[in-house]
């Protein structure tokens, strides 16, 4: 009787710390089900309202997911984004690049759950992060991949950083790498992780360049499809900015490996979608993401890769009582 609770203890302990350092173990302290005893029920909380969510507004999954991204690359993954601006300062969801950003209502709503639920517990971090893997996951009724957590929220938000910190949609494949590499992501990485525009949508103006003038002389990107490009005319005039398009055309609101098959033909909506192919590694990775279970594989440890950049644990930060204000 005791020996076999203590083999069951010794066995807890090896899977907690199995559990806590998967491959490539960061040294970030995120571990998975780090709510298991302080707020039990968080991740079915909000899985609970994302999948009801989306199950209502598919296009939200594609919103929770960019939200994600746009978090992690400013300040690391704080919920800075979250933080509304005040009168001292413009915060970063309302900078340029925030374009049609959206779905921070579904987050309040699933971090009030929370706080009625264990109050002042889980982070408006995590819940971003958990929020932007149960969207994606929820065509596929279970989990995509797995959400380490821990995470505590900041309360710095400049817009001027995510200026800095933002890759562009006219960006070339110099900057981009470097903008990943600024965040310890590398090339495959980069291109593992634009495949999330498998799903969601862009607006003309962030490509009407490639499309009237590429070069400043009316002309078009010769990288883009020419079929593909005079579909793209049919929907954008050179100065409409409010019109967006799928971005993955044929199953735009699929999570799938349909982006890769696009891109190799030449048709990736943004000029930092095609310059992917100009690089022999990158061009490479952009083949092997072609199969949908290697791109899975592939993009569960990339997307755990970012939801580790600077992120802050143990007395750092705070919890937020309300993900919008600093407390
Ligand atoms: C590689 C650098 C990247 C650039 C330059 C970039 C740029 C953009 C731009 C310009 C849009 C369109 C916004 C609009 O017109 O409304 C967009 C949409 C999107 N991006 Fe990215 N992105 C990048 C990487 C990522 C990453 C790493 C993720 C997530 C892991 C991501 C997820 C998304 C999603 C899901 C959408 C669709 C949003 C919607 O439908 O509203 N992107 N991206
Ligand atoms: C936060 O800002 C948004 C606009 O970005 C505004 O709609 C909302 O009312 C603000 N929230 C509060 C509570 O002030
Ligand atoms: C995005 O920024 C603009 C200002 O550049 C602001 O008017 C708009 O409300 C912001 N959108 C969101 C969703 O915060
Ligand atoms: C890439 O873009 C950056 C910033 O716009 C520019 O300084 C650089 O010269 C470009 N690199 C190449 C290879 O075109
Ligand atoms: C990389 O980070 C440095 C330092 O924060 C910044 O000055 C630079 O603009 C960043 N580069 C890119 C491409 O994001
Ligand atoms: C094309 O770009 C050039 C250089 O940026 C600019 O002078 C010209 O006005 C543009 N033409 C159109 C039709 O927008
Ligand atoms: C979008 O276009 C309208 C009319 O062409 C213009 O008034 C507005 O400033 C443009 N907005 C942006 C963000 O470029
Ligand atoms: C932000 O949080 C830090 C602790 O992480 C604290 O020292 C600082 O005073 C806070 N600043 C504001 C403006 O709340």
């Amino acid at each position: 009787m005791e020996s076999s609770f203590l083999l069951r203890l010794v066995l807890l302990a090896s899977a907690l710390t199995l559990g806590a350092c998967t491959a490539g173990c960061p040294s970030t302290g995120l571990k998975l089900n780090f709510y298991g005893s302080s707020c039990p029920n968080a991740e079915q909380i909000v899985r609970t309202i994302i999948y009801k969510e989306v199950e209502k507004n598919p296009i939200l999954s594609a919103k929770l997911l960019r939200m994600f991204f746009h978090d992690c690359f400013v300040r690391g993954c704080d919920a800075s984004l979250l933080l509304n601006s005040t009168s001292e300062s413009t915060a970063e969801k309302d900078a340029p690049p925030n374009l049609s950003l959206a779905g921070f209502e579904v987050i309040d709503m699933v971090k009030e759950a929370l706080e009625q639920a264990c109050p002042g517990t889980v982070s408006c971090a995590d819940t971003v992060a958990l929020a932007a893997r149960d969207s994606v996951s929820f065509s596929f009724g279970k989990s995509l991949w797995d959400v380490k957590t821990g995470r505590r929220d900041g309360n710095v938000s400049l817009l001027s950083e995510a200026l800095v910190n933002i890759p562009r949609p006219t960006s070339n494949f110099t900057t981009l790498v470097q903008s990943f590499a600024n965040k310890s992501l590398g090339v495959e990485d980069l291109v593992i992780l634009s495949g999330a525009h498998t799903i969601g949508v862009g607006h003309c103006n962030l490509f009407a360049d490639r499309l009237y003038n590429f070069t400043g002389k009316g002309d078009s990107d010769p990288s883009l499809n020419p079929a593909y490009a005079a579909f793209l005319r049919s929907k954008c005039s050179p100065t409409d900015n409010t019109t967006a398009v799928i971005m993955d055309p044929g199953s735009g609101l699929t999570f799938d490996s349909h982006y890769y098959v696009n891109l190799k033909q030449n048709k990736g909506l943004f000029q930092s979608d095609a310059v992917l192919l100009n690089d022999g590694a990158a061009s490479k990775v952009v083949d092997d993401m072609v199969d949908f279970g290697a791109f899975l594989a592939a993009f569960r440890k990339s997307i755990t890769k970012m939801g580790d950049i600077g992120v802050l644990t143990g007395k750092e930060g705070e919890i937020r009582k309300h993900c919008r204000f600093v407390n």
